[in-house]
């Protein structure tokens, strides 16, 4: 019987329950065991009562649950060695060996390096007398599955990551929310919105709410932006518009990689045109909160195909991340998806910004 281990990772993403629930599920209707890590790599350092059995009735209810039941935590001592060394010990005392990871890319890489360590930690671990070569035998081999969960829809490969869908639409509602505030009182608003490096969740609310500038990392405005955006919006006053919402990703930078502050932007629309401005930095609630039907799909669909790809992989596949590539579930190898993402970090520090907006549309 196969006893897979099924955790969340890095911050917290609408449809993460869902795709826990669904791991545990389809592994039980396929004959293995599943176990959940609670609170990340943390509990898998830890092991004991952080890795727990999960029968089909433990996942009743997470669909509809936002952030992560099964917790998460950034963990410093997975990143070291000796950490890693003790969470093989704890997967091969549970009878663990596959292990699929829900999270961002930071956390799909640190699970990927633990699956190339795999034989050198097991080769310490009866070196140093933890374990019995007979207990490391039937563990030679850790099969590792990525889901990509996270609100910030920055992993290349795939054209949703769980969650992202979910933040967009609360975003949405509270931009609409302020439009109403912003059009009673002729005001415009400066709204912050989370992305990290990536500004999709910036450019598809902007899109969306039919903002009146957006800005976004991967595409920073020329230089003299400042004299463009409130051309632009003194151009909409003058159609008559009672409202501005100028919707500014987190990451958001000029081309002098420079960062683009809401408070500055206040300052342009309140002092150039004399607009009576409002800064709102929406926070985690951007992030809390229940999945979206699309979100809870996609966890469904990719938990599913994840407990297929651990049951298909051999000793020499490499890393699967499940992906949706045009509205179909789908594996892709999991570095070659991590490094493309990279790599359009580096082309933004580069300050190729035609490189990175072409990689990002390849993705
Ligand atoms: O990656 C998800 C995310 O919400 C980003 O959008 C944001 O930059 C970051 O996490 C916030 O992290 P924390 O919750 O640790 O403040």
């Amino acid at each position: 019987k196969r006893r897979i281990g099924m955790m969340t990772s890095g911050g917290d993403a609408p449809g993460m329950n869902g795709a826990v629930r669904a791991v545990v599920r389809m592994a039980i209707h396929k004959g293995c065991e599943a176990f959940a890590v609670y609170e990340g790599y943390e509990g898998l350092v830890q092991g004991g009562d952080y890795i727990r059995k999960m029968e089909w009735e433990d996942v009743r209810g997470f669909l509809s649950e936002g952030g992560t039941l099964i917790g998460t935590a950034r963990c410093m001592s997975f990143m070291q060695r000796p950490g890693r060394l003790q969470a093989a010990k704890n997967l091969i005392t549970k009878g663990i060996d596959a292990l699929i990871i829900c999270g961002g890319d930071g956390s799909l890489t640190g699970a990927d390096l633990f699956r190339s360590e795999w034989p050198s930690l097991l080769e310490e671990l009866v070196q140093k007398n933890e374990l019995t070569t007979e207990q490391v035998e039937p563990f030679r081999h850790l099969n590792i599955v990525g889901m990509v969960g996270s609100i910030d829809n920055d992993m290349s490969s795939t054209d949703a990551t769980i969650g992202a869908y979910s933040s967009l639409a609360r975003i949405c509602q509270a931009v609409d929310f302020i439009d109403a505030t912003a059009f009673s009182h002729s005001r415009a608003f400066v709204v912050e919105v989370m992305g990290r490096h990536c500004g999709w969740l910036a450019l598809m609310a902007g899109i969306s709410t039919g903002a009146d500038f957006i800005f976004i990392p991967e595409n920073p405005p020329e230089d003299g932006w400042e004299q463009e955006m409130c051309k632009i919006v003194s151009k909409h006053r003058a159609l008559g518009k009672r409202k501005t919402i100028v919707i500014v990703a987190e990451g958001a930078q000029d081309r002098h990689l420079n960062k683009i502050s809401c408070s500055k932007v206040k300052d342009l629309l309140a002092n150039d045109l004399g607009l009576d401005t409002r800064v709102t930095t929406l926070g985690h609630v951007q992030r809390g909160g229940p999945a979206c039907a699309y979100d809870r799909t996609l966890a469904t669909l990719q938990g599913v195909e994840a407990v297929e790809a651990v049951l298909d992989a051999g000793p020499e596949t490499p890393t699967p991340v499940i992906s949706i590539i045009e509205n179909k579930i789908c594996r892709q190898p999991l570095m070659e998806a991590v490094k493309l993402t990279k790599s359009v970090a580096e082309a933004i520090q580069a300050k190729d910004f035609v490189k990175a907006i072409g990689l990002r549309d390849a993705e």
